[in-house]
């Protein structure tokens, strides 16, 4: 393994931005930046009821997962053309290239677009030409994961389903988003079985605002091999265990842990706790245009806040890497690049 230099308290945020790292954990609707929501909206004749940029920013003050979906939802609401759901994802490819990620794996909402009549084609094809344009002119690698809206039936997410297989090879797995408490994972059983058939990879929200119970059933109903958040887990020993095990991944967003309220202060995240536990925990930016910060934002924020060191960076950016859907050959040229950043520390 990899010897980790030591890092002054003054150089680590230094070395938190350059790293190379993967995000695995971001809605690519949630990147959707105020000044993008009012040009897509003007672009495509569509009225806001905030009367500018800064009116919709102070909207932005969440008590909980549901207050940010109520406007997530209607921040969407302006995606129409292909064109669109392009340029959203590039102004990400283009924010995130400049944080040193490497590979990213973005999650999309389908039933958010179609249920508004716009098609799986518009939403697949201008993502996905986003991602080959990524890849092309900014380096950066990108795999798309369609999310069923957990607060919708599962029937809804068969037929959800049914509209992406045209598109099947643009897609490489399968989420679970939305309104978690209530909607525990086992509501899914069957059409994430008929997902796995298929060879989509798995992975769901569990244990953000819900219980670790959520977070069991994630893992033995639906069969997932990464846990979004799963931040609740920290109250059951016997999952922790588990989840450290099995090398089950959890991708954990501080910054938006702060803002839904899931913790008082980033001095209270359990990040910590779970990277020394023999978790396989990652840093991500899950809505970043609602939540204050894209990656860098996510580490460095979250570093200041807590006892963290630079081998937990290291944990950290390898975490990401070797819990991506990319094969093991690219993720040991990427864990390479990673090597060769922190030496340049030593
Ligand atoms: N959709 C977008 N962001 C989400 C989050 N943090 N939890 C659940 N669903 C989401
Ligand atoms: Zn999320």
């Amino acid at each position: 393994m990899f010897k980790v230099p030591a890092v002054s308290a003054e150089r680590l945020p230094e070395l938190l931005r350059r790293m190379p790292k993967a995000e695995l954990h971001i809605h690519i609707e949630g990147s959707l930046e105020p000044e993008l929501i009012f040009a897509l909206a003007q672009r495509n004749g569509l009225a806001l009821p905030y009367a500018d940029v800064e009116a919709l920013r102070r909207a932005y003050a969440f008590t909980n997962l549901q207050s940010f979906l109520d406007i997530y939802y209607a921040g969407a609401s302006v995606l129409i053309t292909e064109q669109d759901f392009y340029d959203m994802a590039r102004a990400y490819f283009v924010r995130a290239a400049q944080d040193g990620v490497l590979h990213a794996e973005l999650f999309f909402d389908p039933q958010t677009h179609t249920a508004r009549g716009v098609s799986m084609a518009t939403v697949v094809k201008g993502l996905h030409r986003a991602c080959v344009d990524a890849q092309a002119e900014l380096g950066v690698s990108a795999l798309l994961i369609m999310c069923f809206l957990r607060h919708l039936s599962e029937e809804e997410a068969f037929a959800t389903l049914e509209q992406a297989l045209p598109f099947r090879e643009h897609i490489v797995g399968i989420g679970l988003d939305s309104g978690e408490v209530g909607n525990p994972p086992e509501k899914f059983t069957r059409v994430f079985a008929r997902c796995r058939q298929l060879g989509f990879r798995l992975v769901a929200h569990a244990g953000e605002e819900g219980p670790p119970a959520y977070v069991w059933t994630a893992l033995n109903e639906l069969k997932v091999e990464r846990i979004d958040h799963g931040v609740q887990s920290m109250h059951d020993a016997a999952l922790l265990q588990r989840l450290a095990q099995d090398r089950i991944p959890l991708t954990v967003c501080p910054l938006s842990n702060l803002k839904l309220c899931v913790y008082p202060d980033l001095a209270s995240h359990t990040l910590g706790q779970l990277l020394d536990a023999g978790i396989a925990a990652t840093v991500n930016s899950d809505d970043p245009a609602y939540f204050g910060g894209y990656m860098n934002e996510n580490f460095t924020q979250t570093f200041a806040a807590l006892p963290l060191n630079a081998t937990h960076a290291y944990l950290l950016a390898r975490n990401s890497f070797e819990a991506s859907f990319i094969d093991k050959s690219a993720q040991q040229i990427f864990i390479k690049q990673l090597d060769e950043s922190f030496e340049k520390f030593r």
